[in-house]
């Protein structure tokens, strides 16, 4: 809870005029059946018209008072319940933006918008009642006692019969609905990623016509969490008519007894009337304590979701840079004997003792099946995961020695699975340099072959790109990711399959630029076409993670059997084609 702390401090004044505002209504509350009681056994018993008019105005400035302290303590309870949500919440999604790949792998993209949004809700909804409730009811509990002790004793002794039966009673029925709420949180959470999952890749559901695959799909979860929450409700409902059925009989047996007391001549009528009106709050307020306890127990596990997402160890941070000014000139890799995984204890390697240096201004290749560990082995330089043995240098420095920021500066990195944000095509150009003139920003445009179509559309560079960039073809995405990339001016360029959906002549014009433009910085080149490497300095070619083969073209067709099958295909293939 200390972390918590924090979020607090600024609202304190809230958080404690709130509570407190409450206890002045209590205190009203419990006064006005006195002062009823009195009317009724001093004014209207005496026919005394003017005490009857001054309590009665008394009681209305009582009840006044009560409702400016309630709409008070509503205001200051909400407040400081949103403001604390609203700071966990940004604080939260700041810390999810410096979450690693592999932390991001762990939670999974669905479950951390839950979190960030359904469960602070739930945080915050709690809290407001919490705040509203937590020292009001048991204040009306223990006032309302006190004045029915005091009025009567033998009376109240009814109570005090009534109270541990109806406590057992909503004890159990609380222990019984707890559990089941933990099961509805987790349904909630089901659905919440499913949808996720669907609205985000809406788009292959439609091609691959599973609409109706996923409609089903969404009303099991749908119904699943219905008859779960119908579930956990049902018992809760038990809370009601256990309390009305305890507030009659109560009532019966105290205008039984008082009644008896009352012809008996020990007990005035006012007090009888005051005193059925403590018995309501008390079973009031035990109501609101259970149903504080009920929904703090829902917000325990959303609280518990929170925690997991605050306290997820941030596993690749600058900690230990031990050259923070240091920044990435000359764009020089060496990779030591490097192993990978992405699991934690280093099971399932994805790639193993992997050992090449590709000198400034080299072109790198790399070729290999799917799943033969490309992505996996370039992500390791900008430090997108971290190795599990071995180095990876940059410039003769180990990247983990590097401040993130200074070495993900110096490495520009055109992802597999690219996207384009919403905002004007310069926009998304400018993440690459947000200083970039517009003529630099055509001149990379043109060196990715993207100033052409661009110079083409009615807005050029103003046009709005959709969500993810949806309004341009695949090829040209690619071709706008590869620009982005280049205006960072990187001493390392890595382009990850970037051109799969350009045609092989404007990939050919690509690569052409970045010849004679390009000429210092570093590139490593991942492609599915032998003629996307084949001028590359250094081809080298990976299966299941390791190194089979490393050289130019002409060494790897007299020395690598797995590069001459993939080069015969291909060109068998392309022969097909043009035949
Ligand atoms: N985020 C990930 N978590 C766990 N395993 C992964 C992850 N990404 C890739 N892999 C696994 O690592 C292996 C290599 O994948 P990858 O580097 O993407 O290959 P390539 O880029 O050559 O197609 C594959 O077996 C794949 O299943
Ligand atoms: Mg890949």
């Amino acid at each position: 809870m200390g972390e918590y702390g924090k979020y607090a401090k600024p609202y304190l004044s809230a958080f404690i005029i709130g509570p407190c505002l409450m206890i002045t209504e209590v205190l009203g509350e419990i006064m006005l059946p006195k002062m009823m009681s009195l009317i009724i056994n001093q004014g209207v018993a005496d026919r005394d018209y003017r005490y009857i008019l001054w309590m009665g105005v008394l009681m209305v400035a009582v009840a006044f008072v009560m409702g400016i302290s309630g709409i008070g303590g509503a205001y200051f309870s909400s407040k400081a319940a949103i403001c604390f949500t609203s700071d966990l919440r940004r604080d939260l999604f700041a810390r999810v933006q410096h979450f690693s790949f592999r932390n991001i792998d762990e939670f999974s993209t669905g479950s951390l918008v839950t979190r960030l949004t359904n469960d602070i809700q739930q945080v915050q909804q709690v809290m407001t009642m919490f705040l509203r409730l937590a020292l009001r009811a048991p204040g009306m509990l223990i006032g309302a006692l006190i004045m029915a002790f005091i009025m009567n004793y033998r009376l109240a002794m009814i109570i005090l019969v009534v109270i541990p039966v109806l406590g057992l009673s909503i004890g159990m029925i609380m222990t019984t609905a707890y559990p089941r709420f933990g099961i509805m949180q987790t349904k909630l959470d089901k659905l919440n990623s499913g949808i996720q999952e669907a609205l985000v890749n809406v788009r292959v559901i439609k091609s691959f016509v599973r609409e109706d695959f996923e409609k089903e799909r969404f009303r099991l979860a749908n119904e699943d969490l219905q008859k779960n929450s119908l579930r956990a409700m049902r018992v809760v409902i038990l809370t009601m008519p256990v309390m009305m059925v305890a507030m009659n009989i109560t009532t019966l047996a105290v205008v039984w007894y008082g009644g008896n007391l009352i012809i008996g001549g020990s007990m005035p009528v006012g007090d009888l009337t005051a005193f059925t009106t403590y018995i309501v709050q008390i079973l009031m307020s035990l109501m609101m304590l259970s149903m504080v306890f009920l929904q703090s127990a829902r917000a325990m596990a959303s609280i518990k979701r929170i925690n997991e997402v605050m306290r997820t160890e941030i596993d690749l941070t600058d900690k230990e840079a031990g050259k923070k000014e240091k920044k990435v000139e000359e764009g020089r890799i060496e990779f030591r004997d490097v192993s990978f995984s992405y699991g934690k204890n280093g099971r399932d390697q994805v790639l193993e003792h992997i050992s090449f240096t590709a000198k400034p201004g080299q072109v790198i290749g790399i070729i290999g099946a799917t799943g033969s560990g490309k992505t996996s082995l370039v992500q390791l330089i900008p430090r997108l995961y971290d190795v599990t043995a071995g180095q990876v240098l940059v410039d003769g420095t180990d990247v983990r020695e590097y401040s993130l920021k200074n070495l993900r500066e110096g490495v520009g990195m055109v992802l597999q699975k690219n996207v384009l944000f919403s905002g004007t095509i310069e926009e998304n150009l400018r993440w690459g340099n947000e200083e970039a003139s517009m003529e630099e920003i055509r001149a990379f445009a043109g060196a990715a072959q993207a100033d052409g179509f661009v110079s083409s559309f009615v807005h050029g560079y103003d046009t709005d790109m959709g969500q993810g960039g949806v309004n341009v073809s695949g090829g040209q995405k690619q071709r706008l990711c590869i620009a982005r990339a280049l205006l960072k001016k990187p001493k390392i360029l890595i382009l990850d399959d970037s051109t799969s959906a350009v045609d092989t002549a404007t990939e050919a014009k690509i690569r052409e630029c970045f010849r004679t433009t390009l000429r210092e910085t570093t590139k490593i080149i991942i492609a599915q076409r032998i003629g996307s490497v084949e001028e590359a300095d250094q081809i080298i070619v990976l299966d299941e993670g390791k190194i089979i083969g490393m050289g130019s073209h002409e060494e790897l067709l007299d020395s690598c059997e797995a590069y001459q099958e993939i080069y015969y295909s291909q060109r068998d293939k392309e022969r097909e084609v043009s035949a």
